[in-house]
């Protein structure tokens, strides 16, 4: 199959981990040649860490008559812009979450996709991993029988303790569920389908939050919006699952996501991470016993996703970090903070289809 060359627009943080797992784990499947940021300094930075020869203004990538494939890395608040531009520029786009901060943001880019023949994928792409993929496998293989219910909780305390720039993370936009409720969302949707209605509620804990960290140590955040949130959705197929997800708790004991079937409970570690053990037990297990994971590659993580939607072009089948799911889970997300307004249960109105589990697209690094 035809090797794709990859170009990222936006080189901040999370950029490291695509270029390092680009080079390192996925150089079967695509080359990142060109780096493009407004900020030509952060292109620069990791063009000569990874010795990538094309880095300058985001222009430069979307005019680069020999990029297939833009990434984009930039902040969710011009996910929209930067995706319709590479759409434009006659190039797929994979981007991360959010999609876009708004239903009419995302329509704008499933018109556009549409328009002009180019795919859109989008993260996270977290429910492709290894122990998220081994859990998928063992439901469908009624290894815990049918889903009943299931329980989420994202428990964070702020990432003012660590970041002096997290004055981002309580605008519109963001927030826990902006910014976290995707990974959840994400696995939800692969493990039990499509979501059709949501009841929440929420608060803004603190409407001010201190910086903790040089160099803006003391400074104040104004809080825009809700940081407890507490949902219960109901899944297309009848199962019932609450989600409590913040920025104001310490710690928790709690798993991160637990399914309870009517034959057994599975535990599902991090749906942020790509490793840990999923756990699993039935009736008259004494205790709860790890599940061996199926996929050799323990070490892949960001970038997945993209070597999927690569694929799925050659093979011309659907791709599975689809612009539909992540409408669907962004759709849920904002019908959540919704109805933490409203107070009254929500009907969702998109769906999407269940992603196919790896295993189904055999000779690949994806399941091996
Ligand atoms: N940081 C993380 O741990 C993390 C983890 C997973 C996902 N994400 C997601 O990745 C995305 C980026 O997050 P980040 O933490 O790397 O942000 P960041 O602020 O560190 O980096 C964003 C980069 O985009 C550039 N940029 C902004 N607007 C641009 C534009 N219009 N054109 C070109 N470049 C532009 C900025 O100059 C900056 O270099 C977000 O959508 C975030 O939700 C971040």
């Amino acid at each position: 199959m035809k090797k794709f060359n990859v170009g990222i627009i936006g080189c901040g943080a999370i950029a490291n981990q695509y270029i390092k797992n680009a080079k390192e784990v996925y150089s079967d499947y695509f080359t990142i040649t060109a780096l493009g940021d407004l900020r030509i300094e952060n292109a620069q930075k990791y063009a000569e860490q990874y010795e990538i020869e094309k880095f300058g203004p985001p222009e430069m990538v979307y005019d680069d008559p020999t990029i297939d494939l833009i990434i984009n890395l930039t902040v969710p608040m011009v996910h929209e812009e930067v995706t319709v531009r590479a759409l434009e520029a006659g190039k797929h786009v994979y981007t991360e979450k959010p999609l876009a901060c708004s239903r009419e943001g995302m329509k704008h880019i499933l018109e556009v996709s549409k328009k002009t023949g180019k795919r859109v994928g989008c993260a996270p792409d977290s429910f492709m991993s290894a122990p998220a993929q081994t859990a998928k496998k063992a439901l469908e293989d009624d290894w815990i029988g049918a889903p009943i219910g299931a329980n989420a909780i994202c428990a964070m305390r702020g990432n003012e303790y660590w970041r002096p720039d997290a004055d981002f993370f309580y605008q519109k936009g963001a927030g826990p569920m902006m910014d976290m409720a995707p990974y959840y969302l994400n696995s939800f949707i692969s493990l039990l389908g499509p979501v059709d209605s949501v009841m929440t509620m929420s608060k803004i804990t603190w409407p001010e939050r201190t910086i903790k960290v040089p160099p803006r140590r003391g400074e104040k955040i104004q809080v825009e919006v809700p940081t407890y949130v507490s949902s219960i959705m109901r899944f297309q197929n009848g199962v019932i699952a609450t989600f409590v997800n913040s920025f104001d708790i310490w710690k928790t004991t709690s798993p991160y996501i637990e399914i309870y079937g009517e034959k057994g409970t599975m535990v599902i570690p991090d749906p942020n991470r790509y490793k840990g053990d999923v756990l699993i037990r039935r009736f008259k297990d004494s205790e709860f016993h790890v599940l061996p994971q199926f996929i050799e590659y323990a070490t892949y993580g960001r970038g997945i996703g993209v070597v999927d939607m690569i694929r799925s072009i050659d093979a011309d089948v659907p791709h599975r970090a689809s612009a539909e799911m992540a409408y669907h889970a962004t759709d849920v997300i904002l019908a959540m903070d919704e109805a933490g307004e409203s107070h009254k249960e929500l009907k969702i109105e998109s769906t999407a289809e269940q992603p196919s589990g790896l295993w189904n697209t055999p000779e690949t690094i994806l399941w091996k």
